[in-house]
């Protein structure tokens, strides 16, 4: 177990051990508190001390660092000192919430989720014109120009990214925060699901608080999948879990019925596992699709450059083979391109003693077979189920009418 947690992404064991310093055993002796936010029954077995609410019951030693920080925390109280340091407050932008707990996760949250601007352009996304166009009509648009996009034609507040793995997905939701400028929430599963009893349903709720308290912004949950499969499918699925799910889709229907500008962006490669009631929330969905001869020629050329003075590199074959290739197989092959000529100079290398920085060889450009030896050693890892996804979208997605 770590001593401290960390500045960027604490463990499970860190909130724990934080969340019962903090509200442990205050719980029993405030059930007014418990609620008010709606989950009367919620902390019943995080504060008796013999079940986490996951089956994992608490082991002796637990308790005993419990007691220690209770009591350091009684000592420093009493002499009037600040207690740990994980309790200040890291941000003095959060919202007014109506419990210190709330008010916790809130601080838990956006050290965890709030990052700087990610930094991808559109340019830098090759092809995708679709997936693009539809993003900037259905978010760039509504931030920049909100007069228009009042009513009926309020924004979509919910838009879903569904294709291939390695197509872009993660790369779009990124240019839209570069692009946009918006609060960007960058939420993964480990983000919001904990496995104490009642405290996902209320990340959940604390991140859209503290989204709407930061608009206009983007809630970007990627792989959705893994956080809200369908619900009552699976025997094992866990109440907490279901709880995570309705709360998430109460939190979204909320939007709708606002006028801030809060968006969901949901990334999945496995839309069809998405329960009907998020499908219907994300309204906008839309196809990221393995790319077209004319985007992985654009690919090839910003990943192996052709050197003005050696053979041009023969794009025309590369995109010729790589038809069902993901953008990021097309990163894979172009990686192993460029490694040949890398290869080269350690063989040199090898028969030298370690070689001082001005004496090392130049590395040579890559040649024609180089390009034909990556092209053998590599496979596409995603065509075989693109026809699924084009069924996906027939039925569900959104298309651009010209
Ligand atoms: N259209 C594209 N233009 C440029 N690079 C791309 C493109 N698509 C994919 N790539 C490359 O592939 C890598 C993976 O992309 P990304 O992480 O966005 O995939 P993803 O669709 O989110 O995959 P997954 O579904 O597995 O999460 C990127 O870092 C980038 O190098
Ligand atoms: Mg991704």
């Amino acid at each position: 177990m770590a001593d401290e947690p960390s500045i960027t992404r604490w463990s499970f064991q860190d909130f724990k051990m934080f969340y019962d310093i903090k509200f442990g055993r205050k719980k029993e002796s405030t059930p007014k508190d418990a609620a008010a936010n709606g989950q009367p029954s919620s902390n019943g077995n995080s504060s008796n001390g013999t079940s986490n609410g996951n089956g994992h019951p608490k082991s002796t030693a637990e308790l005993s660092i419990y007691e220690q920080y209770r009591q350091e925390r009684e000592n420093s109280a009493a002499n009037g000192v600040t207690l740990l340091d994980a309790e200040k407050p890291k941000k003095s932008l959060l919202p007014a919430f109506e419990s210190a707990e709330m008010r916790t996760l809130a601080e838990s949250l956006s050290r965890d989720i709030i990052r700087g601007s990610p930094n991808v352009k559109w340019d830098s996304i090759k092809g995708l014109e679709n997936a693009k166009r539809l993003l900037k009509e259905a978010v760039v648009m509504p931030i920049k120009y909100p007069k228009y996009f009042t009513g009926l034609l309020s924004p979509w507040k919910g838009i879903l990214l569904f294709g291939p793995p390695g197509t872009g997905k993660t790369m779009l939701a990124k240019a839209v925060a570069t692009e946009c400028n918006t609060t960007f929430f960058n939420i993964s599963a480990s983000s919001i699901v904990s496995k104490w009893r009642g405290d996902s349903e209320k990340l959940v709720k604390v991140l859209f608080e503290l989204a709407r308290h930061h608009a206009p912004s983007t809630i970007f949950l990627d792989e959705i999948d893994a956080i809200i499969s369908q619900r009552g499918e699976s025997r094992s699925e866990h109440e907490s879990s279901r709880r995570l799910k309705t709360e998430l889709l109460i939190q979204m229907d909320g939007l709708t019925k606002t006028d801030e500008l809060v968006f969901v962006l949901a990334a999945t490669n496995l839309p069809w596992e998405l329960d009907a009631a998020m499908l219907r929330r994300l309204e906008k969905r839309i196809l990221v699709p393995l790319p077209e001869a004319e985007a992985r020629k654009a690919m090839f050329e910003e990943l192996l450059p052709s050197v003005a003075e050696e053979e041009t590199l023969p794009y025309d074959l590369l995109v010729e083979k790589t038809e069902g290739y993901s953008g990021s197989d097309i990163r894979l092959l172009c990686k192993e391109a460029a490694m040949q000529p890398l290869r080269r100079v350690m063989a040199i290398l090898e028969q030298h003693d370690i070689l001082p920085d001005d004496e090392l060889p130049k590395v040579g450009p890559i040649k024609h077979e180089d390009v034909e030896n990556a092209l053998k050693n590599t496979r596409p890892s995603a065509h075989l189920h693109a026809p699924r996804y084009d069924r996906f979208n027939s039925d569900y997605g959104s298309q651009i009418l010209q």
